[in-house]
């Protein structure tokens, strides 16, 4: 027999990048190699993780379920573990989001509150509103749609011919402020572009889609929650329906429920994923108001909403995403949060006053560095000294170019995030 296919790893280069690193098993923020070492998962394995790996309510959850529904068709069906996380999210999306959509991942869930926002213009007979606005140093997933709506990049450059245009307008990075005002004295004059194109071509706008409060891959950027609430003044201003991506921010990520809640903002549309099931199965999912979903109920089979995914509304997702939830009601999960919060904010301030640290930044359980660097951005030399210094301590830290950020699972011990803070600390000292 010929040897087994070669496996493509996701954003690595097969040539300049060390070979991947073989997983057995993992446990709480623990991952545990095939050669022997522990490595402890700060980055909650892409965001996802919430409750620790291999959680075993999770686990049980989704084992029960294999038994009864592994999987059914979602048009023209239905099944309980599918209602039962409507029921549940009822408890905690904003009160204005009335429906909800499956897909699969982040970025479908972006492609899906795209596509909504456009359609709903379009099924009232307005389909000239139907350009889209997005922000500098977005980032929304890498399928066509949500690569188009994420700013330029190294991940999109090769891409350009298949990307559609976007507006693109400032985001609140106040370290680099694109008006070269500081936090201090500002009155966020960076929403003043949005503010200009939507009075100039709000009637063929349909949508303006962020990252509330966070950009993350784009250098988790924390904006001030002012910003985002004038985009949704704006927004409302000029009827154009704002999209929250919380597919990063959601599920307690920024010290509440959604990034949203923090700001007092309801967006039209809100794209969750990553940790909705707690880390454990893909998922995606686009809540919007009874406003948006009112525009597909006409008499008109062509308002139909035709799109759908093979594995839309998994049984066994929905079932990892309940036992999350139920996690959420009965442990002390936002506790767990407010000392992950506590520590990133003491050991933070500590590290302010470091030649090598140009910024500091963080929002509830994230956590980000912007190093100094001459070559800053995600291609920096800095990444992958770093990557691997990390690595050979036992810590799982993949930087985003010169920003070195700390996400971990809600269940980290403050010892072990300490420790993880001291592997930062002698990185920064031994490398820059
Ligand atoms: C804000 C945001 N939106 C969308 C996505 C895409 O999600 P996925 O990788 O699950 O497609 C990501 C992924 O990092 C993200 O951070």
């Amino acid at each position: 027999m010929s040897s087994a296919l070669h496996i493509w790893h996701p954003f690595t280069h097969a040539a300049l990048d060390p070979a991947p690193i073989r997983v057995q098993r993992a446990e709480g923020v623990y991952l545990y190699t095939a050669d022997g070492r522990k490595i402890i998962d700060t980055i909650s394995s892409w965001w996802v993780n919430l409750h620790g790996h291999a959680n075993p309510r999770i686990a049980a959850a989704i084992a029960e379920q294999t038994r009864k529904l592994e999987h059914v068709i979602l048009a023209g069906f239905s099944h309980e573990a599918a209602e039962e996380l409507a029921e549940r999210l009822r408890k905690w999306a904003p009160e204005e989001m009335t429906h909800l959509f499956f897909s699969d991942d982040g970025s479908t869930a972006v492609e899906v509150a795209l596509k909504l926002a456009v359609q709903y213009f379009k099924n009232q007979s307005r389909p000239e509103k139907r350009e889209i606005v997005a922000l500098a140093r977005g980032y929304h997933g890498d399928t066509a749609g949500a690569m188009s709506v994420s700013d330029e990049s190294p991940f999109t450059q090769p891409f350009q011919s298949m990307r559609f245009p976007v507006h693109r307008v400032h985001s609140a990075y106040c370290y680099r402020c694109p008006l070269g005002l500081t936090r201090e004295s500002c009155h966020i004059e960076c929403v003043q572009q949005l503010e200009g194109l939507l009075e100039d071509r709000g009637s063929q706008i349909a949508t303006v889609i962020v990252e509330p409060l966070l950009q993350g891959a784009g250098g988790m950027i924390v904006h001030p929650v002012e910003f985002l609430q004038k985009v949704r003044a704006l927004c409302t201003k000029h009827d154009v329906l704002l999209i929250a991506d919380e597919v990063l921010t959601g599920f307690g990520r920024t010290g509440k429920m959604f990034a949203c809640d923090l700001a007092n903002v309801t967006p039209d549309l809100m794209c969750l994923s990553k940790g909705i099931t707690g880390g454990f199965l893909a998922m995606g999912v686009t809540l919007c108001s009874d406003r948006v979903e009112s525009a597909f109920r006409s008499e008109d089979r062509r308002h139909t909403f035709y799109h759908g995914h093979s594995y839309t509304g998994n049984a066994l997702a929905c079932a990892a995403a309940n036992a999350s939830l139920r996690i959420f009601e009965d442990e002390p999960v936002f506790d767990r949060i407010a000392t992950i919060a506590k520590i990133h904010a003491e050991r933070l301030g500590q590290m302010r006053g470091m030649h090598q640290v140009g910024d500091t930044r963080q929002i509830g359980t994230v956590a980000a560095l912007e190093l100094v660097a001459e070559d800053a951005g995600y291609l920096s030399s800095l990444r992958p000294k770093l990557y691997g210094f990390f690595l050979e301590r036992g810590v799982l830290l993949r930087p985003l170019g010169n920003v070195v950020y700390v996400l971990p699972p809600y269940v980290i011990e403050p010892d072990e995030l300490h420790r993880v803070y001291d592997v930062i600390v002698e990185a920064i000292e031994t490398l820059l």
